[in-house]
């Protein structure tokens, strides 16, 4: 027996290091070695937060909140989440249907843990984003996956959905615009996914951590449906709406009973998300939203470089995203010769190229990477140089 390996339980080894960390990890070593490194990799946006949101959090300490808040959230701001997600998109949550939590990730693993039992099957389209899988794997459940067809630019359909409902399954995960390929789930369809759900019983998780990052629709809540509130749970984020990705709040919305089961395993894991953070949250949904569409009107402009730069490159293709900030392009062109797969053209572009992008394999799918256009222009271009020569060279 090895003492050091055989001593970790069990259910930590149904889960993986999150891919998009590792790269995040090895860019910054390389960085830290001076190395001129160009990243695509990090899932963050580039601009800074607001100042009127950093002002929020220095008035906090100064006005010394910095005790602990109720494992929930502070009051005003479950009611400024409230208020905000019913401006935004017509619905009519309250308090008692909220929870802060430490980012929107952590608003996923609670749901998850909240709502999955061991067996259960949980719906996941592909290609999805990472945490999906590990957190149902953590809570026992079972991952279906749904293949989508890049074809039709990763769209995904209620018809889809269906053919993989069983009476084990217990919950779907969507993520419209989704992380890595910025597809979106029209609305006529996410309404029907959402009935075949709601008619057999099953949840409906929502991530809208990039729900205000549509380029060409208005932003929309399976929430906002009459009777809605009783299936579909909420998975909210500041980390990319304000530029607030080290700042850690998210948030969910759902019945009552859920998000009690949800403070009761936050109340022993992390308590509160950060008093200071959670003013500066407060003034993020309150405050005046215009950073929010500027840095919509950037991700535009930068979108349409990089789709166009890609698109350039002799053999790739690439999806037009819809939303978020990341293209996921084909790259089946430059595989199957020198380099064996994704992770190999990652880690080669990052040794020979400097640029750090996510291997598709992350995300489910085999041929492609995740570019993160959160990421200046100069950067942009530098990279998609890089990243044309090496596809080149390799083809
Ligand atoms: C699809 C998706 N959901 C949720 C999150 C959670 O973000 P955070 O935990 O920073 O709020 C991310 C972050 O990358 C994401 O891409």
């Amino acid at each position: 027996m090895q003492a050091g390996t055989s001593r970790i339980a069990e259910r930590i080894s149904s889960i993986g290091v999150s891919s998009t960390m590792k790269v995040a990890a090895e860019a910054g070593k390389l960085r830290a070695q001076g190395v001129d490194l160009v990243d695509f990799g990090a899932g963050e946006p580039d601009f800074p937060t607001p100042g009127n949101i950093k002002q929020a959090a220095i008035r906090a300490l100064e006005q010394n909140f910095t005790k602990y808040t109720p494992a929930s959230g502070a009051a005003d701001l479950k009611q400024a989440v409230c208020e905000r997600h019913a401006r935004d998109y017509g619905t009519a949550y309250t308090p008692a249907e909220t929870i802060i939590t430490v980012g929107g990730k952590h608003a996923i693993f609670n749901l998850t843990q909240a709502l999955v039992n061991p067996g259960d099957e949980v719906v996941i389209p592909v290609p999805y984003w990472v945490t999906y899988k590990d957190v149902v794997n953590y809570a026992g459940g079972k991952c279906v996956f749904v293949e989508t067809d890049e074809a039709n630019g990763f769209t995904l359909t209620a018809s889809l959905i269906e053919k993989q409902l069983t009476p084990r399954t217990r919950m779907v995960i969507i993520n419209s615009p989704a992380n890595p390929s910025g597809a979106l789930v029209e609305r006529i369809e996410f309404e029907r996914i959402f009935k075949l759900a709601a008619d057999r019983g099953i949840y409906l998780l929502t991530d809208e951590c990039y729900c205000r990052f549509l380029y060409d629709s208005e932003p929309f809540s399976i929430a906002s449906l009459p009777g809605a509130k009783q299936t579909a749970v909420v998975a909210g984020s500041l980390s990319k709406t304000y530029a607030m990705t080290g700042w850690r709040i998210g948030f969910a919305l759902a019945p009552a009973p859920i998000v009690t089961a949800m403070v009761k395993l936050q109340s022993h894991s992390t308590s509160n998300p950060t008093s200071i953070a959670q003013k500066a949250a407060v003034e993020a949904l309150t405050g005046p939203q215009d950073s929010v569409t500027a840095m919509l009107c950037e991700y535009r402009r930068r979108r349409d470089y990089v789709v166009a730069r890609l698109r350039a490159i002799p053999g790739v293709t690439c999806a037009e995203p819809r939303g978020a900030f990341y293209a996921y392009p084909n790259v089946s062109v430059a595989l199957g010769r020198g380099i064996r797969d994704t992770l190999e053209m990652a880690e080669r572009l990052l040794a020979e190229a400097r640029v750090a992008v996510v291997p598709g394999e992350a995300f489910g799918t085999d041929r492609h990477i995740r570019i993160s256009y959160a990421a200046s222009m100069t950067e942009l271009e530098r990279g998609l140089d890089r990243l044309h020569e090496f596809i080149v060279r390799n083809s």
